[in-house]
Parts: structure tokens; sequence; C-alpha cells
């Protein structure tokens, strides 16, 4: 309590907002000023106000906000909370497939480094992907880093040809199709809700693909009274506070991203109390990699 109230001071001395992944901890969800899907906090950063954004989540998360608003302190609680994938990807991997496809535009999902991004044409979310792609005149994709949400892209837009390349979520990875199998005799009824970086069998047995914020949206508006959630398990604490009625069953106990665990109350306030870990992007691609993200956020 006094901790939470130490962050409330030290957030409106610094003019400051709080905002949380869908998967941090509880604790850290509670405190924040908004929580909610990559896309929706690239959104809310890029427009508010505040002079500090204070992001719990991951570096990729953290540098889209410093790169969308270069006028901001952005600070990342824990400066080791990274994304093996947006770490798989290197820019010569992707100057790589140019030269092996050089008519094709090239798509880069937001879990991407910096210079990564600044090598792609445009960035996109798992909420935002058919869209960007769709707004797409090229007949060639190559879409990067993760191959499973872009081979669930892809099948939706049969059209275009698509490039991969292999980097996965390491977390989301570990679901498999036997458990859907397993979950649909243990909870007979129960539709299944996951996220489009499980594996493309794991995906078209599902019910429902989408990110967090469509998974948190598709159980509050559906009947059903158990859901079983094929997604980090962070997500379980706003999907129980929003619909305390209903009973969620986590498809695997083993989905579960280290780094997002990473962040707690007290790495938040020792953000806001010593103003760190500061996100600066001195790398000459920062302009490049911008344009990305605002390609994205106009398409
Ligand atoms: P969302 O954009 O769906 O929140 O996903 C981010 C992420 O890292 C999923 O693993
Ligand atoms: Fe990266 Fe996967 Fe963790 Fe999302 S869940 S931050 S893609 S490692």
């Amino acid at each position: 309590m006094e901790l939470t109230e130490e962050i409330n001071r030290l957030k409106a001395e610094r003019q400051a907002i709080i905002v949380a992944h869908n998967y941090q901890v509880d604790d850290v969800q509670e405190i924040a000023d908004y929580t909610g899907d990559s896309y929706f906090l690239s959104k809310i950063c890029a427009k508010n106000e505040a002079k500090t954004i204070v992001f719990c989540g991951v570096r990729f998360m953290a540098e889209s906000a410093k790169l969308l608003s270069p006028e901001k302190t952005v600070l990342l609680p824990e400066a080791t909370a990274g994304c093996p994938m947006a770490d798989s990807m290197t820019p010569e991997d992707v100057i790589r497939l140019k030269n092996e496809h050089p008519k094709a535009a090239v798509v880069c999902y937001i879990n991407s480094t910096v210079d990564v991004k600044a090598e792609c044409d445009v960035c996109c979310t798992s909420s935002n992907a058919l869209k960007v792609i769709h707004s797409l005149k090229e007949e060639e994709v190559i879409f990067i880093p993760d191959p499973n949400l872009g081979d669930y892209v892809s099948k939706q837009v049969p059209e275009k040809k698509f490039y991969f390349f292999n980097g996965p979520c390491v977390t989301h990875s570990r679901v498999s199709i036997e458990e859907i199998k397993k979950a649909r005799k243990l909870s007979p009824g129960a539709p299944i809700a996951v996220h489009p970086e499980c594996p493309p069998e794991v995906v078209a047995a599902a019910d429902y693909v989408g990110s967090t914020s469509g998974i948190v949206d598709f159980c509050r508006n559906s009947d059903a009274k158990c859901i079983v959630i094929g997604t980090e398990m962070g997500i379980l604490y706003q999907l129980k506070k929003d619909c305390p009625d209903k009973e969620f069953r986590l498809l695997t106990p083993r989905l579960l991203c280290v780094n997002m665990k990473k962040t707690s109350l007290e790495s938040v306030y020792h953000a806001l109390r010593d103003n760190k870990t500061q996100i600066e992007i001195n790398s000459t691609a920062a302009d490049k990699a911008r344009l990305s993200l605002e390609r994205m956020l106009r398409a």
C-alpha cells in the first residue's frame, strides 16, 4: 500500500503515466493507467500528453513508445526484460531476404529491434496484421520475424505470396495440438481462444484467434461460462477482473513469458524514483524505424 502511494506521488511529480502489457504481473497491471495489447499501448503512447512513460512490458514495446514520442522520457523498469523473438533476427537477415525477393514488401511484426524495423516497409501487431497486409499494393510479402503469425495472416490473403523468417515465440510455441485435444475432453463445450503466435495446427483447431486484447474482448462478449485460454498467463488478471462470473482455464501451465514477469511494483517505484532505465535510441536507423511504425498507425 505504501509503495503504491509512493508510486502515485512520484507519478504526479514527474507527470508520468504507467502503461502495462496484458502479460504483466497482477499488481503492476493494477497500478497501471492503461493496460492492453501492443497496438493499443503504442497508440496511447503516441497520443498521450505525459512527460514520462513508464513502460511495463518488454524492450521492443518501450522502444516503439520512444520512437513514436522521441520528446518523452520512456522508462523500462527492468532493463533486461527483452523478447527472444525480437532478438532472433538481425538487420542482415532482413537484407538477405530482401535480396532474395526484391519485389516483396517487408512487413515487420512490432516484436522486433529498432534496426530490424528500419529495414522494413511497415510494422504490424497481432491485432492489425491483416489490415496492414491488405493495405499493400505489392503481390509478395516478406513477413518477419514470427512464422506463426505470418502463417495465420497469409492463409487469409491467398492472393499474395509470402516469405517467412523462422523466429517464433518461445512461449507460444510450447502449445501443442495434444493440449487442445486434452482441453476439448476436459472442458467439453468451452470455447478455446488462442494467440496467433501459437503453432499453425493449434491456431487451426481453436475457436477464436486474436491479439491479447482481442482475446479479452472475445471473453467479455462470449456467453460461455468456461473458456480455455491459449496465451501467456498474465492475461488471466484482466479476464478475471472483467468477467468474475466466468471460469478461465489455461491451455497449458507452460504459457509463461519470463521476461514479462520481471517487472514488479518495486521496479516501477525505482524506475520513477531514479528515472531509469531510460530508453535512448541513438541508432541512425531510428528515423527509418519510426516511419515503419507511423505507416502502421496510418494503415
Ligand atoms: P499482443 O500485441 O497481442 O498483446 O501480443 C504481444 C506479444 O508479445 C504476444 O506474445
Ligand atoms: Fe516475446 Fe513471446 Fe514474451 Fe511475447 S510472449 S514478449 S513474443 S517471448
